[in-house]
C-alpha cells in the first residue's frame, strides 16, 4: 500500500518514516521531549538533568535504507523506563525508515507494533503531561499529522507540517481532551484543518501560526452524533492564513450538547480565504434542535481578503 513519508527535522531532513507512519501513543508522567537536532544539542542547549536517548545508540542506521523501526522503539522504551525526564534524540541530517509502530505507555510497559491497516494519524501523543514537542517537520501524513489527546501542560513549537492542499483529512494539529496547551510558531500547509480544536480542550493558547492551504483553524466539529462537547478558554492570536477555506471557524452539529465558550480569535491576517469568519451551528443536517451553546466569542483585529462575498457568516442555531 502506498504509505506516507514523514520527515522529522530540526533543520533539514532528519527522519522519514516509510511504509506507514509512526503512531506514537505515549502515556507517561515524566516530562517528555521528542526532538531532533545535532549532537551539539547534547550537553549544551538541553537542560542537563534530562537523559538523552539517541536513536543511533539503539541501533538506528539512518541511511534511508535500513528499517530503523526497532531502534526507534528501543530508544523510546529506554526513555520511557527512565525515572528522569528524558529526550529521544533524532540526529540531524539523516533519514530513518520506520514502519507503523505504537509506542505505548504508561512508561515501563511494553511497546506494541501495530499492523498497517487503515490510514493512521502520523503522531499521537496520548495521556502525556509536561509534554514538549519542538522543531519537527511532518510531511505527508495519511491523515491527521499530529494529535494531542488526554494531555495536560503541553508546549508545541516550531513545527512545519506539509501535505498537498488536495489531500483529504490531513489536519495539521488536532487537539482533544487536553488542558493547558500552547502552540506557537508553526507553519502548516495541508488539505484539511490547520488546527482542529475539539471536545475537552481547555486553556489553549495558539500564537504566531501560518496556515494554508487547508481549511483554517477550526473549533469543532462539536457534538456529532448527539454527543456532549466542551471547549473552554481558547485564544488564537497572530495567525496568517493564505488561501484557506475557512479562517476562524466554530462548527457544531445539530443535536449535540455542551458548550464552546470564552474564545478569542485576534490579530489575524487572511489572504483569499473563502469563509474568513464563520460560526456554523448547523453543521449537520438534522431536524433535532441544537443544544450546543456557543458563547463569549471575540473576533478582534482580523483583516485581509475574502474569496467569497460573505466575509462573516454566523449561522446560529435557533434557541429552542
Ligand atoms: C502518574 O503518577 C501518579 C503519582 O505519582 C500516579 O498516581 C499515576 O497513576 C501516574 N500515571 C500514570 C499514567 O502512570
Ligand atoms: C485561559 O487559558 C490561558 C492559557 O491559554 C491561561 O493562562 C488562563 O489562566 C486561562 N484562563 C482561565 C480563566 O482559566
Amino acid at each position: 500500500m502506498a504509505c506516507n513519508v514523514l520527515i522529522f527535522s530540526a533543520y533539514v531532513v532528519v527522519m522519514s518514516f516509510f511504509l506507514c507512519s509512526v503512531h506514537a501513543k505515549v502515556n507517561m508522567n515524566a516530562s517528555f521531549h521528542l526532538t531532533s537536532g545535532d549532537d551539539s544539542l547534547r550537553g549544551r542547549s538541553l537542560e542537563s538533568k534530562k537523559v538523552v536517548f539517541d536513536v543511533r545508540k539503539h541501533g538506528a542506521y539512518g541511511d534511508g535504507q535500513h528499517d530503523d523501526t526497532k531502534a526507534l522503539a528501543k530508544a523510546w522504551a529506554a526513555a520511557c523506563s527512565s525515572s528522569q525526564p528524558s529526550i529521544v534524540l533524532i540526529p540531524k541530517g539523516k533519514r530513518y525508515l520506520t514502519k507503523h509502530i505504537t509506542l505505548s505507555g504508561p512508561c515501563k510497559s511494553s511497546i506494541t507494533f501495530m499492523p498497517c491497516t487503515e490510514a493512521p494519524t502520523a503522531l499521537t501523543f496520548y495521556s502525556c503531561s509536561n509534554l514538549k514537542v519542538e522543531n519537527l517537520k511532518l510531511l505527508n501524513s495519511q491523515q491527521i499529522h499530529m494529535s494531542v489527546e488526554d494531555c495536560t501542560d503541553v508546549r508545541i513549537s516550531s513545527l512545519t507540517i506539509t501535505a498537498p492542499g488536495t489531500s483529504p483529512n490531513t489536519d495539521g494539529i488536532h487537539i482533544t481532551r487536553s488542558k493547558n496547551v500552547q502552540v506557537t510558531g508553526c507553519i502548516i500547509k495541508t488539505g484539511d484543518d490547520c488546527m482542529s480544536i475539539e471536545d475537552g480542550t481547555e486553556n489553549l493558547h495558539v500564537k504566531n501560526m501560518v496556515c494554508g492551504p487547508g481549511h483554517g483553524i477550526s473549533i469543532g466539529s462539536l457534538g456529532d452524533h448527539n454527543s456532549e462537547a466542551h471547549v473552554n478558554n481558547v485564544t488564537v492570536d497572530t495567525v496568517r492564513l493564505y488561501g484557506t477555506t475557512n479562517g476562524a471557524r466554530i462548527k457544531t452539529w445539530q443535536g449535540g450538547w455542551g458548550y464552546a465558550k470564552n474564545i478569542v480569535f485576534q490579530n489575524m491576517i487572511m489572504e483569499n480565504v473563502w469563509n474568513p469568519i464563520i460560526i456554523d451551528q448547523n453543521y449537520c443536517d438534522s431536524a433535532t434542535p441544537c443544544k450546543e451553546q456557543v458563547s463569549n466569542v471575540v473576533f478582534k483585529n482580523i483583516r485581509g481578503t475574502s474569496a467569497s462575498k460573505e466575509a462573516i457568516k454566523l449561522d446560529c442555531s435557533r434557541n429552542d
